[in-house]
């Protein structure tokens, strides 16, 4: 008696805890559903929206793309081979050059000819460091060509003039007989290259001349006008845009600049708190909430831009171009403050997938964006250190999201648990998907750091029988790579899920990105 006695005791002793721990194992899940309409997609997702942006700021151009040629670490024409492979193998639609801040203070024509003979100047914004110039108009449309992407060149309004920029166009794209086309061909370049998206000054409305709206727009007119079409080579020339939430600015402009001079108009959204950026690595809860939190806000932004955009082209002629964002912390401890060079994490990656989600979602109106920039600066997808390079966890976002590239998007109705911390709330998952050659591709980000979501996609208009997947995820959410362990986050084949009838039931594990391709 005794014994069943204490038997009973410590079975329960034993199994309410473990039954206490399995509820709350149930608990700390959130249930989601999605429901995707395979059959109903119309807007094509422009490859664009996977673009970059590439400044001579820190070591992003010198060091992280260009070596020179008596290098040795392994280059073609000065361009390091190991970074063009890293960019190629995401597909890299675009590229972004010379500026930011420093396209309003350069002058290209110190950029070209023998490289031993070119001007230096000061790179006033970025550190005060010297540009010897050495990478120049040549230079980057090598690079553009070696990774099979789209130049965009950005001109500078700030301090240059209408006849340098026209005159830029002119020397890049013009076949005929023309002092700057003899000029190109007598620094070794025989055809055009044809480039066809030019932006006309960056963020205007600060250090590319604290303009008000209404100056840029004239100004706008007049560089547009002279910037001119050559041969088949149509521009599409996009007018500087507004700073987050300047509502006011989007309106000057598409009120003020005809839409057929106009191809995009620009927005600069960086996912930051400009008062106290906070590091890149070792960062509090509190942090990573605020960081997730001001990532989801990228939605209202943008949608409050097409509002404004809509009243003036209810027939979306006119792109809006979110040619920056990503986060900006605090430079990493003994770099160069003027470098922006932050470490980039398993969190960062979360803030390229749901913004990438998002802008897939509104791509009706978001024909074109560029994280801020590409190697070594800000939410980089590349660092190198000399002859060394690692991978991030966001170029893997843009690896793993690259089926996205001008598929078709399809309507996604997303319910979602929500991520709480401190009274406050974000949805837990973002998702995004989209159809190319019949198979769908679905993104989806879990920013909880604890709580898994059971998700079941309804998968309607295809019928759909096998799926394979592949998840970003890390035990930290600080984890990042680095050159002696460059695989901390990876991606990994993801097997979990079942598919039958058309429905899809998957555990989203807490603090990852899963992408499916389901066919
Ligand atoms: O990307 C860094 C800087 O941020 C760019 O030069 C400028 O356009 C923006 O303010």
């Amino acid at each position: 008696m005794k014994q069943k006695e204490f038997i009973k005791k410590i079975s329960l002793f034993l199994i309410l805890p473990a039954a206490l721990l399995l509820s709350s194992t149930v608990l700390a899940q959130h249930e989601a559903r999605i429901v995707i309409n395979a059959d109903l997609g119309e807007q094509q997702i422009s490859r664009h929206i996977y673009g970059h942006f590439s400044e001579h700021l820190g070591e992003c151009i010198y060091g992280g793309y260009w070596v020179g040629e008596d290098s040795d670490i392994p280059n073609t024409r000065g361009i390091r081979n190991d970074v063009v492979d890293a960019l190629k193998a995401t597909n890299i639609p675009n590229l972004r050059w010379p500026g930011g801040c420093f396209a309003d203070e350069y002058h290209w024509m110190d950029g070209i000819g023998p490289r031993e003979e070119r001007p230096t100047m000061i790179n006033t914004h970025w550190g005060g460091v010297t540009e010897d110039n050495s990478f120049g108009t040549h230079e980057f449309l090598d690079l553009c060509e070696q990774l099979d992407a789209e130049p965009i060149i950005v001109g500078n309004v700030g301090s240059g003039t209408v006849e340098e920029l026209s005159k830029w166009v002119e020397y890049v794209n013009f076949d005929g007989v023309s002092p700057m086309a003899n000029l190109r061909r007598e620094h070794g370049r025989e055809d055009p290259w044809g480039v066809v998206y030019w932006g006309i000054g960056n963020e205007n409305w600060g250090c590319g001349g604290h303009m008000t709206p209404e100056h840029y727009a004239i100004l706008y007119r007049n560089y547009a006008t002279y910037a001119r079409n050559y041969g088949d080579t149509r521009l599409r020339k996009i007018a500087g845009g507004a700073n987050v939430n300047d509502y006011n600015w989007t309106e000057v402009m598409m009120r003020t600049i005809p839409h057929w001079l106009m191809w995009g108009l620009s927005l600069h959204h960086y996912t930051t708190d400009w008062y106290n950026k906070g590091p890149a690595t070792g960062f509090p809860e509190y942090r990573y909430f605020d960081i997730i939190n001001r990532c989801y806000d990228i939605e209202h932004v943008i949608r409050r831009h097409m509002t404004v955009m809509d009243r003036y082209d209810p027939q979306k002629n006119v792109a809006l171009v979110v040619d920056e964002w990503g986060t900006w912390y605090d430079v990493e401890p003994g770099t160069n403050p003027g470098f922006l060079f932050q470490q980039n994490t398993l969190r960062d990656a979360f803030v390229a997938g749901i913004s990438l989600n998002y802008f897939n979602e509104m791509s009706e109106r978001v024909r074109m964006a560029n994280i801020a920039q590409t190697v070594n600066v800000l939410q980089a997808l590349i660092h190198t250190e000399d002859e060394k390079m690692v991978l991030t966890p966001t170029y893997h976002i843009f690896e793993m999201y690259k089926g996205h590239h001008d598929a078709t998007l399809l309507p996604l109705h997303l319910e979602t648990g929500y991520y709480e911390f401190e009274g406050e709330s974000v949805p837990a998952l973002s998702a995004s998907a989209s159809k190319k050659d019949g198979r769908i591709l679905l993104s989806v980000v879990n920013v909880d750091p604890r709580q898994d979501s059971e998700l079941m996609v309804d998968l309607r208009g295809q019928d759909v029988s096998d799926f394979s997947a592949r998840i970003l995820t890390a035990d930290e959410l600080d984890a990042h790579n680095t050159y002696d362990n460059p695989d901390e986050v990876v991606p990994q084949e993801f097997n979990s899920g079942r598919l039958s009838n058309n429905e899809l039931r998957v555990t989203i594990p807490a603090k990852s990105v899963v992408v499916f391709e389901i066919n």
